[in-house]
């Protein structure tokens, strides 16, 4: 188990690995299913396929408790604006649990996530 901190609105959401909602975008357990079941809103234009960058974020901490990005997802990156070496799709990105892992939006969808918060 996890705790999943969203910095834009220091929300914390608690993550079961062994009890992960249903993903509906993205890959079973990556940050865009567990953001989404918790109300937030991200953007996932491509339905969680690797076909856009909308779901880019940042994962400033716990980083390395996810498998690597595959190079389809390096390569959709390469289209994001704001790119650091925290970046990641968050419909890609699957914590394995073993760290608390902190993740912020870029500012594009910051006040998407602001208004509903
Ligand atoms: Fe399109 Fe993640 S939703 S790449």
């Amino acid at each position: 188990k996890y705790n999943l901190h969203l910095k834009n609105t220091g929300q914390i959401i608690k993550v079961d690995p062994d009890n992960l909602p249903e993903a509906h975008d993205g890959l079973q357990g990556a940050l865009l299913s567990l953001l989404l079941a918790a109300g937030v809103d991200v953007d996932h234009a491509c339905g969680g396929v690797i076909a856009c960058s909308t779901c880019h974020l940042y994962v400033n901490k716990g980083y390395d408790s996810a498998p690597p990005p595959i190079e389809a997802e390096e390569d959709q990156l390469d289209f994001a604006p704001a790119v650091n070496d925290h970046s990641r799709l968050a419909c890609q990105c699957v914590p394995d649990g073993s760290q608390d892992v902190e993740v912020e939006i870029p500012a594009w969808n910051r006040n998407k996530v602001s208004e509903e918060h």
